[in-house]
């Protein structure tokens, strides 16, 4: 009886504090969507056909997964109000049991408003019936996109002009009503808003149950405006950790429209600020380097690192940009990107790194060992390039 009641508490002290944080993503979430890619277009036959490559590339056991069906699988709902999936998504449970039995999870997507960015049908009225419906299916993360609850959100502004936040309230309760909602089902299932950052959602996301939320509005396959959304994010770090997660939107690594440097760049600089990995290619036709780039174990492992503190700026922005942020092990990763349309020598000094005596380095994309370096030293750095960097003592 002793050693029983010993055991109850043992297991107690380790999963209270589990439970007091979000475990769903106790590490930045990591997996796939078919938004950047497929878009509206996408099936059921491209969702498995992203599954099996997940396995095959080995994108699977470098981290990557959640299988996620972005918008547009929507059907009609029945006459008790029961959402069904289109004829794209003949059946979604089978889907689900097809991604489970690959060791993978999957995500699906819906709107707090009546209807989603691409006119499908919304939430709104039905956030329990859906979230039961969800975890019947066996669904393991939603992106709950604003939308069509942006207008809402201004009417009801306007319907109480003397309380500034209203509006802003207004936004939190329906979030919050999806999120209480999956709770109730019982099922983990990691909860990601997307709201494109309005009203400082990184300040009010964790109390509406959110496991990341987005901080920006859609990314594009474009240099401009991968690197506007990823350098803009300077100061939201102290907001996430382990179990909540800032997320300026999903990678276009393999899309095509960036160079092999602006894909490193970009998989550096989200890997930096610790956000969700969801890569948004399509998976069965990588590129030996969109694969290097994806599935750089260095990488991942600074933006999956256990402390959970994304990167802030050393430097202010210019031709070149220096961010930094600290790893387990007294480690700090520095990342210099040069955002110029040339190469360029970059200096850099591990003491402004808090390394006064000099540091330890390693060269991350390289793969090499530099040695000890007290004092400035020089990176070589491509045009829209990176030179990414572990500081040890
Ligand atoms: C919004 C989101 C995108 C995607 C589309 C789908 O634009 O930000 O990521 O989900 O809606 O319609």
């Amino acid at each position: 009886m002793r050693f029983q009641r010993f055991l109850l508490a043992g297991m107690l002290t380790t999963v209270l504090p589990l439970c007091a944080q979000n475990v769903t993503a106790a590490k930045p979430p990591m997996g796939w969507n078919s938004w950047n890619h497929f878009a509206g277009k996408v099936t059921d036959a491209d969702v498995r056909g992203a599954a099996d490559s997940l396995v095959s590339t080995g994108m699977r056991d470098a981290g990557y997964i959640y299988v996620n069906i972005d918008d547009t699988w929507q059907g009609k709902r029945d006459a008790n109000g029961v959402i069904h999936s289109n004829e794209k998504f003949p059946n979604m449970k089978a889907l689900a049991d097809y991604v489970h039995s690959k060791g993978l999870k999957l995500g699906i997507y819906s709107s707090p408003g009546p209807q989603t960015c691409a006119r499908y049908e919304g939430s709104e009225g039905h956030e329990a019936q859906d979230a039961k419906t969800y975890a019947e299916w066996g669904i393991d993360f939603l992106k709950y996109d604003m939308c069509s609850f942006g207008p809402e959100k201004e009417k009801y502004q306007a319907e109480h002009p003397n309380d500034p936040d209203a509006g802003k309230n207004f936004m939190i309760a329906a979030y919050k009503k999806m999120g209480d909602a999956l709770k109730a089902t019982g099922r983990p299932i990691v909860y990601s808003l997307c709201q494109y950052g309005v009203d400082d959602v990184w300040k009010w996301g964790p109390s509406v149950g959110a496991s990341m939320w987005r901080t920006t509005d859609d990314i594009t396959d474009d240099y401009g405006r991968m690197a506007l959304i990823g350098f803009s994010q300077d100061g939201l770090a102290r907001f996430a950790g382990p179990g909540h997660w800032n997320d300026p939107d999903m990678l276009e690594v393999g899309n095509g429209k960036m160079t092999s440097e602006e894909y490193r760049m970009h998989m550096t600089l989200w890997s930096m600020l610790a956000s969700p990995l969801l890569a948004g290619n399509d998976l069965t036709k990588m590129s030996d380097v969109d694969k290097s780039i994806l599935m750089n174990k260095d990488v991942i492992a600074i933006d999956q690192d256990a402390l959970g503190k994304g990167a802030t700026r050393l430097y202010p922005s210019g031709d070149f940009d220096v961010w930094s942020r600290p790893l387990t092990g007294g480690r700090v990763a520095v990342a210099i990107f040069n955002r110029a349309w040339g190469e360029r020598h970059i200096p850099f000094n591990p003491a402004d790194a808090g390394f006064k005596t000099g540091a330890t380095i390693r060269d991350v994309w390289h793969g090499q060992d530099l040695g000890r370096k007290n004092g400035k030293f020089f990176s070589t750095v491509p045009k829209h390039g990176v030179a990414l960097l572990i500081l040890s003592k």
